[in-house]
């Protein structure tokens, strides 16, 4: 019997890029295959199954790409996290650092009602700081972010015990260590 690819065998890895240094984990072989985009959507989801989802954010960029599948999955609305200056209504923002660099993210201020339970989905962990400044964006507006799903999780950069040392709970589909 030929055994089943898994979202793991789907990912290409491009050292050196941007930096010398990065093994960069590049999803877009993942999403160009369509048996491989649908395992990873699944797999995102499993440990939500039966939970309240009121709302799935993205974070830029490729969290809209999997996050949009999820909505779409769940038959939510999805919610983008963006890049400083991308929103054209009124936001919110929150700085953060990432593995190689700086940034602001924004939500638009109405994106989520209080009380709402919102699922946040990217598809990298890796310091954990785009995904701590969408949960305390998500939760200044109100709302509870009631878990994380990422494809990849680097767990040597801290990002998991980050984020759930913030009390939400992490799902990830593969660890590269
Ligand atoms: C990458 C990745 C995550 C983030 C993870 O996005 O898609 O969103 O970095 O890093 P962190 O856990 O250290 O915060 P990037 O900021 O490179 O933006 P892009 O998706 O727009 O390329
Ligand atoms: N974002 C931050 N670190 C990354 C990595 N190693 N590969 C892909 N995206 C990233």
């Amino acid at each position: 019997m030929i055994a089943q690819k898994t979202v793991q065998d789907y990912i290409r890895t491009i050292p050196d890029f941007p930096h010398e240094g990065i093994m960069f984990r590049d999803v877009t072989t993942l999403f160009q295959d369509p048996r491989g985009f649908r395992l990873a959507v699944d797999q995102l989801l499993s440990p939500f199954v039966g939970e309240t989802i009121d709302a799935v954010a993205g974070l830029e960029a490729r969290g809209f790409i999997l996050g949009g599948a999820v909505a779409h999955q769940l038959s939510k609305g999805f919610v983008p996290v963006r890049k400083k200056g991308k929103l054209p209504a009124a936001t919110i923002e929150q700085a953060y650092t990432l593995e190689y660099g700086e940034a602001v993210v924004e939500i638009h201020d109405d994106a989520v009602q209080p009380g709402d339970k919102v699922l946040i989905v990217d598809d990298l962990l890796a310091t954990g700081g785009t995904a701590e400044a969408g949960i305390k964006l998500i939760e200044r507006l109100g709302a509870e972010v009631i878990g994380c799903a990422f494809v990849i999780d680097l767990p040597d950069l801290g990002g998991r015990t980050k984020v759930e040392a913030m009390g939400v709970p992490v799902h990830a589909i593969c660890v590269y260590e």
